[in-house]
């Protein structure tokens, strides 16, 4: 089965300029290049199930601008399906300014979400015609469509997978109901819970304050690239990353998480969330190997290369 996966979430355009480091307060520092490249966490996400060879429908709002135009026009070249992304005459498209390190790759984003903020329950009526066999949801769009589209999907069967990023310390948890996956990375997992994920221990402590607050049949906890962490309130597991050069963390996340959602959706019950979890850290290890966000996302014959190259056990 090729699964239709709903993407409800953000798309914005970056503006990425790599740096030796990155400034301090009242400090003026030159970066060493810049370039605007097609991100969003929710574009990343209905990038990467589309390159993956994924029936993807992407709901967001652009604004009526050269970014916009150009952004959906990036969105149809990658076959994706559009009907459901409105234009916002009174919005600007989403804009990112994301400084990314030379050495780390590590990336400090700000965010001003213009057409994103609109999103609500007119696009939702429209894009949940489509029959998605998912919803897969993040946090870049106002809460209230967050949960109306969880309830949404929960009324009609609908399995939700959550990457739960950006981090929104105040965000009301509990109101969602019930998720598939509830996927955080460690800033996010800091923030719901007050718990650095460091090691074992840590890791089960923050899952188990995780259930308290939502209703998710898994927490797969990101680890950067240590890799990843799964509790399902019974069992745990690690899942260990594929150990890449980082040249740009960007959409690292976003990807590991629609990955995952897309070969859990593909799999029969037995030992999918091991086989998700196992194709999220392949698909996230090629994409912080590689700059910017949407450019870092591979294609399916990029991921048998590389499975191929590092004599990785996974079938595709
Ligand atoms: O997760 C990475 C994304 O976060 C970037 O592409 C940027 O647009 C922000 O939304």
């Amino acid at each position: 089965m090729n699964p239709r996966i709903l993407v409800v979430s953000s798309a914005n355009m970056d503006l990425v300029m790599r740096t030796e480091r990155v400034p301090d307060g009242g400090e003026t520092l030159t970066g060493t290049s810049y370039r605007y490249v097609p991100g969003g966490k929710g574009a990343n996400a209905a990038v990467t199930v589309s390159r993956l060879a994924g029936d993807c429908v992407f709901c967001t709002r652009l604004g009526d601008d050269d970014n916009g135009r150009r952004l959906m026009s990036i969105y149809k070249e990658n076959n994706i399906d559009t009907r459901f992304i409105g234009i916002d005459r009174n919005n600007p498209t989403g804009l990112a300014v994301i400084a990314v390190e030379e050495d780390s790759g590590q990336n400090r984003i700000i965010v001003y979400p213009g057409a994103n903020n609109c999103i609500d329950s007119y696009d939702l009526d429209r894009a949940f015609c489509c029959y998605p066999d998912a919803l897969f949801i993040q946090l870049e769009i106002p809460q209230e469509t967050v949960i109306e589209a969880v309830a949404i999907a929960n009324k009609r069967n609908i399995p939700v997978f959550m990457d739960a990023g950006p981090a929104k310390f105040d965000f009301p948890l509990e109101k969602l109901g019930p998720l598939e996956v509830f996927s955080p990375n460690e800033t996010e997992t800091l923030a719901y819970t007050d718990i650095l994920p460091v090691g074992d221990e840590s890791c089960l402590k923050a899952c188990m304050k995780l259930l308290k607050r939502v209703k998710a049949r898994y927490i797969v906890l990101k680890l950067g690239d240590r890799g990843c962490y799964v509790y399902d309130g019974t069992y745990r597991s690690l899942y260990q990353s594929h150990q890449v050069k980082a040249v740009d963390t960007t959409a690292a996340g976003d990807a590991f998480t629609a990955a995952l959602t897309l070969e859990y959706l593909r799999c029969s019950e037995k030992n999918r969330i091991k086989r998700a979890c196992e194709f999220g850290n392949i698909i996230g290890a090629l994409t912080v190997s590689r700059e910017g966000a949407m450019p870092s996302i591979p294609t399916v014959s990029e991921v048998k290369d590389f499975i191929a190259k590092r004599e990785i056990r996974f079938d595709l």
